[in-house]
């Protein structure tokens, strides 16, 4: 633990955010209420295909969120207990919206505490106005030209229309 962060609670929120979402900065906004410091880990994972670059997703969130001096955004290959551990993390910060999400979530909390008891994983339930939002979705309603401006914030309902112009 590093000086700086010695005393804080420091947690991480990590996803694809393949793009950002309503639901997402939903979370983080109060899981900052549980924590001093949050880093926002996007997730690089070379079996995925993203729509978006990981360093293109950074850039938006870190837009999309604005001004917040206790959220920084980064991007993490490999173990998110290994990014977690190298930012002093002790709170993982997961969202959860349904019955699936459970089921996805629990392998993944016990293994992550397994392999780093330091690190605790804290569920919070997502609000009803977002809790049918995913980012596929979102992908999908984009790609066949419906309006996202609900559920993802402005600059990245930008982002989906060029990317998507582009495409064409
Ligand atoms: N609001 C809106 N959407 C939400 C949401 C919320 N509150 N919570 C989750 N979602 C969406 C995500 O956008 C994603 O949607 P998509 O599948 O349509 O793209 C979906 O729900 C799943 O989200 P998430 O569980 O965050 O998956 P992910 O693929 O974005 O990220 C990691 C998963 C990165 C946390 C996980 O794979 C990981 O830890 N990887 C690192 C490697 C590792 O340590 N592996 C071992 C883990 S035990």
């Amino acid at each position: 633990m590093t000086t700086a962060s010695a005393g804080k609670r420091i947690a991480i929120y990590a996803g694809s955010f393949d793009p950002l979402t309503n639901g997402h900065s939903d979370i983080i906004r109060r899981a900052l209420s549980i924590c001093d410091q949050l880093y926002v880990a996007v997730a690089i994972n070379v079996n995925k295909q993203p729509l978006f670059p990981a360093d293109e997703r950074v850039v938006q969130i870190r837009r999309a969120l604005g001004e917040e001096s206790r959220v920084e955004v980064r991007a993490f290959t490999g173990l998110l207990v290994d990014f977690a551990r190298s930012v002093s993390a002790t709170i993982n910060v997961r969202g959860l919206r349904t019955v699936s999400d459970f089921e996805n979530e629990m392998p993944m909390a016990i293994m992550n505490r397994q392999l780093y008891p330091g690190l605790e994983t804290v569920f919070l339930a997502a609000s009803a106005e977002t809790a049918h939002i995913s980012s596929s979705l979102i992908r999908e309603v984009a790609k066949f030209g419906g309006n996202v401006s609900p559920f993802v914030h402005p600059s990245v309902a930008t982002a989906l229309v060029t990317r998507f112009k582009k495409a064409e």
